[in-house]
């Protein structure tokens, strides 16, 4: 797994982007900057397999390099299952092909480069979007769930994942500080947060919990629930009433 160093140099501002540079280091980066994220990763396999209806199909929208998808064919262990996974950013997708099991599992993983918010629904019974809402636009956000909520067949759920903020300025601090003591010890330093911190500025918006929860309520998720949270990270399951 390649170091992640991007920001180890002095460098002038740019906005933080997906690019080839990223994708290269992009394991390495979040496995050190999104606490618990291998834990998230196994346990959202564990709900995939859980909620997955047969001859459905499984969403990943925003995937990355794919970390899932391969959690995923591990967790299903040769049972049948189709996942559709999409992402924007070509390079991430080079790499999550490159990284596709052979033989059962090439053909149930369908791997899309484009914008999730075009991604059109089948026969989902569960949709997963880890870490990425947060890149959209805000007044994209609301279109984007209240689709999902439309395609999901009736009992299925999304499996939302976001770094979350807080609105009280104490607990937002709180937050902050805790999150840069677990990357400073993952190893990166006081100018690699710094500048990436700058890079992620009006890129990555976080909201409250609460602000999504009214959101999934606002889409037409009946029930949600608050199933894992560290500091400002937070995974949410909603479902889709069955009939
Ligand atoms: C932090 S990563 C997601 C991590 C990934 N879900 C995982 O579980 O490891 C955010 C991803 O969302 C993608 N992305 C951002 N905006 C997008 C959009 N509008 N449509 C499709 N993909 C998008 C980026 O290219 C990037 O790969």
């Amino acid at each position: 797994m390649r170091k992640d160093d991007i920001y180890a140099d002095s460098q002038g501002p740019s906005p933080f982007e997906f690019n080839e540079r990223v994708a290269a280091v992009f394991d390495d980066m979040i496995g050190r900057s999104v606490p618990g994220y291998r834990e998230l990763i196994e346990r959202l396999a564990q709900l995939c397999r859980y909620f997955y209806q047969p001859d459905s199909r499984i969403y990943d929208l925003g995937c990355s390099t794919g970390n899932l998808g391969l959690a995923l064919c591990r967790e299903m262990a040769g049972a049948p299952f189709r996942m559709v996974a999409v992402d924007s950013s070509r390079p991430m997708l080079d790499r999550y092909r490159e990284r596709l099991p052979e033989g059962a599992y090439g053909e149930a993983m369908e791997l899309v480069c484009g914008d999730v918010r075009e991604q059109p629904l089948h026969d989902a019974s569960v949709v997963v979007i880890t870490l990425t809402l947060q890149f959209l636009p805000l007044a994209d956000r609301d279109a984007l769930l209240a689709r999902v909520c439309r395609g999901l067949l009736p009992g299925g759920v999304l499996l939302l994942t976001e770094k979350v903020r807080q609105a009280d300025p104490a607990l937002e601090n709180l937050q902050q500080e805790f999150y840069y003591r677990f990357k400073r010890e993952r190893g990166y330093s006081e100018l690699e947060i710094s500048q990436k911190r700058e890079a992620l500025e009006n890129v990555l918006i976080p909201e409250t919990i609460d602000a999504h929860q009214q959101r999934l309520a606002r889409a037409g998720f009946r029930s949600c629930d608050l199933w894992f949270k560290w500091f400002n990270f937070a995974s949410l399951l909603a479902r889709k009433e069955a009939p």
